[in-house]
């Protein structure tokens, strides 16, 4: 088996040593990256007179008949074909002749597989960030069909007070968008070409990263050709984005797993949108929100082990960098199936309002609201916190009903009284971002304008 490196060794590498170095099965998916690459490199050997301008014509179209070869899926490859650089380079040669052993002057497989991976997770962030746009309009399009609709919220998975149904989906939804600008934050350090950085120290021929950046699209070429070929930190910041994302998913999961079940009874799932068992007939169970819960975990690792990975390395490139493709590969796929897929099943979800406001309507959830009731007629609140407290303990106790006791205390009275009526203590959340209909009107309105400034 002939290597690239085959001149400096008398023997062929080992059968172990082989399925360890390979990355092929996992790096060929990106061949069109590491064909533009090429295309962006002879191009510019060309206009600093390397190659003729025949050899450029030879060499574009040989890349352009090996790209067409590998998407069509008629590409051969070979034992030797270490990974998607090779493999490539080996076949120009084959289809160009004597032009393509120029393929790969002045230049590394170092800078190549940086550039390509770099291109990669540009398209990646792109697609993403589409995805989490349109999951976020999504809960943006629920909070509006929502109305004034109610339900418990929740601090230690205790009822606290009430808030309207659009007004926790956005919650969510804001978050979301954090994950768009933290992906869009990341794009721009992902945004610079490697190319031309060489194994490590550069060239001593006359090579323009400058027009190799800008033939690629990229905002910019790196300084410094050391840190160029061993810099993993966009790899390592698209995947916290991603992981950040995954875990803002495990939350909105974990709520619909609880919300769908017999005990809260808040929402139906869409029957496209669940499974079945395989032994109890009655079984209808929210596989996709648990599988956002579940996929965090994933994404976690894949971070984890990244880092690990970079951890301690030495300058410049180390073969443990090809380490890095298989979790962002992996992390991106795991996303967008999740994104479709949590799409899908909240854009099919049927509230079910009455269970919600059932279960919001407890007088206890308004008991801030007599708290603030007296505070408003001069009360410390320290004070007004003791007196309602008081009152819910003898309510519990079995003294007699809140409302009654409300409506009989000297300081509180029936208008206090009548703020423990359904439906009245989330019409009192009027504060600026709070969870009352007023302010969650004007919350849904920027959420839109916030959402749109996002849409790429
Ligand atoms: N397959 C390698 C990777 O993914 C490409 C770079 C190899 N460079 C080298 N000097 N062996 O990182």
């Amino acid at each position: 088996m002939s290597t690239l490196w085959h001149g400096r060794f008398a023997g062929g590498p080992a059968e172990a040593l082989q399925q360890l170095n390979d990355s092929l099965p996992f790096d060929q998916r990106m061949f069109r990256e590491d064909v533009a690459g090429s295309r962006a490199h002879v191009a510019m050997l060309g206009s600093v007179d390397l190659l003729s301008s025949n050899e450029v014509e030879v060499v574009l179209a040989a890349l352009d008949a090996v790209e067409a070869e590998l998407a069509n899926g008629s590409f051969v490859f070979v034992p030797s074909d270490e990974d998607i650089h090779t493999a490539v380079e080996r076949r120009v040669t084959e289809i160009a002749g004597p032009p393509g052993a120029k393929l790969h002057t002045g230049r590394s497989r170092n800078d190549q597989v940086a550039t390509d991976v770099r291109l990669w997770t540009l398209a990646a962030i792109d697609e993403i960030s589409e995805l989490v746009v349109r999951l976020a309009s999504t809960l943006g399009r629920k909070a509006d069909a929502a109305g004034d609709h109610y339900l418990p919220g929740y601090t230690h998975l205790q009822q606290a007070q009430p808030v309207l149904l659009a007004h926790h989906l956005l919650a969510h939804g804001w978050a979301l968008l954090r994950d768009i600008d933290r992906l869009a934050d990341a794009r721009v350090r992902v945004d610079v070409s490697p190319l031309g950085a060489g194994a490590l120290a550069g060239s001593s021929l006359p090579l323009d990263a400058d027009l190799v950046a800008e033939n690629l699209g990229f905002a910019a070429r790196f300084e410094n050709s050391l840190d160029a070929v061993s810099d993993r930190d966009f790899v390592a910041e698209t995947l916290f984005a991603l992981t950040l994302l995954g875990v803002h998913l495990s939350r909105i999961g974990e709520e619909f797993v609880l919300w769908s079940s017999t005990e809260f009874g808040f929402v139906s799932l869409d029957d496209a949108f669940s499974t079945g068992s395989s032994m109890l007939p009655q079984k209808k169970n929210p596989d996709v929100a648990e599988l956002a819960r579940g996929k965090a975990g994933r994404l976690i690792g894949n971070l984890t082990g990244l880092l690990a990975t970079m951890k301690n390395l030495p300058l410049a490139y180390n073969k443990d960098l090809q380490e890095d493709k298989e979790p962002l590969f992996d992390s991106v796929d795991t996303m967008r199936l999740t994104l479709l897929a949590l799409d899908g099943m909240i854009d099919t979800i049927v509230f079910n309002h009455e269970a919600m406001e059932k279960s919001a309507d407890s007088p206890y959830a308004a008991a801030i609201d007599l708290a603030e009731f007296l505070v408003a007629r001069g009360m410390p609140f320290r004070d007004s916190h003791a007196v309602v407290g008081g009152l819910v303990r003898e309510a519990l106790a079995g003294e007699g009903a809140l409302e009654e006791l409300v409506a009989q205390h000297p300081e509180l009275g029936p208008d206090a009284a009548a703020l423990l009526r359904p439906g009245v203590p989330v019409q009192n959340r009027t504060t600026s971002g709070g969870a009352g209909p007023a302010a969650v009107a004007t919350q849904r309105q920027r959420f839109a304008e916030a959402l749109a400034a996002r849409v790429p």
